[in-house]
């Protein structure tokens, strides 16, 4: 297991913990006083605890450095991930953080309307894709571009040829260019397909689809280097595919499918 998953793990199992023995004091501490009031005369939803640091609620997210050396790219400059990572991956880790906070306060707060609700539920949404989209996406980096023979037989298996499934990764690639969104190759754990997949921004994502290479299509991931030329970008990804990563997604999607055999 990469060290990045470990150590998200074991960030997020501590922090849980931890905050599980705080939101048991908060919750005592605003439970009323034991009464010898019958309860049957307590309103029902008086039994209902207030959102509070529970890890559902609270905010842990930290980014996640790059793993690999960004003046190292090849066709990708150094000047534009560093831009990518610290101006738009840094801030959707803000932004998660600050509407999980918004999240809270709009729970406990009866007065909150619930479409207003929904709509920091979005921005949740919004928010935890782009983050974990980002990560996904920056760990596949970093490599030579040559899958493996495992891989490629993979591919060849799902796609009939290495080229088909090049050809149509490319061509969603292609069809977003100049605006935003995302290309997914992702194994699907319902159907136990391997296909490709276009994202139309953060909210678009395959249902039950582990993704094992993620392409980021935004327009800041290469107006630096490429201007609008989004295909000469696609080419610079295409060399610096970490395909170790995307090996490692995918057996690990194969193994879950087998366990949850959906
Ligand atoms: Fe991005």
């Amino acid at each position: 297991m990469p060290s990045y998953y470990r150590r998200n793990f074991i960030v997020n199992a501590s922090t849980g913990a931890a905050l599980a023995v705080l939101s048991a004091d908060l919750l005592a501490a605003d439970s009323p006083a034991a009464t010898p009031t019958s309860p049957t005369t307590t309103p029902a939803t008086e039994s209902i605890p207030k959102a509070s640091i529970t890890p559902a609620f609270t905010s842990v997210h930290e980014p996640k450095p790059l793993p690999f050396n960004p003046g190292k790219l090849d066709g990708i400059s150094e000047k534009l991930i560093n831009s990518h990572w610290a101006n738009n991956y840094t801030a959707s880790v803000k932004a998660l953080n600050s509407i999980n906070q918004l999240i809270v306060t709009a729970l406990n707060d009866a007065n909150t309307l619930p479409f207003v609700y929904n709509e920091l539920k979005r921005e949740h949404l919004l928010r935890t894709n782009s983050v974990v989209l980002h990560e996904l996406y920056f760990h596949n980096l970093g490599g030579n571009g040559k899958p493996d023979e495992t891989v490629q037989k993979l591919l060849e298996d799902a796609f009939g040829s290495y080229e088909t499934w090049e050809k149509e990764f490319r061509r969603i690639g292609s069809g977003l260019g100049g605006g935003s969104g995302w290309v997914v190759l992702g194994y699907n754990l319902h159907t136990g397909l391997l296909e490709n997949y276009w994202l139309g921004d953060h909210q678009h994502s395959p249902a039950a689809t582990f993704p094992v290479l993620v392409l980021d299509m935004y327009e800041h991931s290469y107006q630096i280097d490429y201007g609008a030329t989004a295909t000469s970008y696609v080419d610079a990804f295409f060399k610096n595919i970490q395909w170790n990563v995307v090996a490692f997604r995918l057996d690990k999607a194969r193994e879950l499918r087998a366990l949850v055999n959906y």
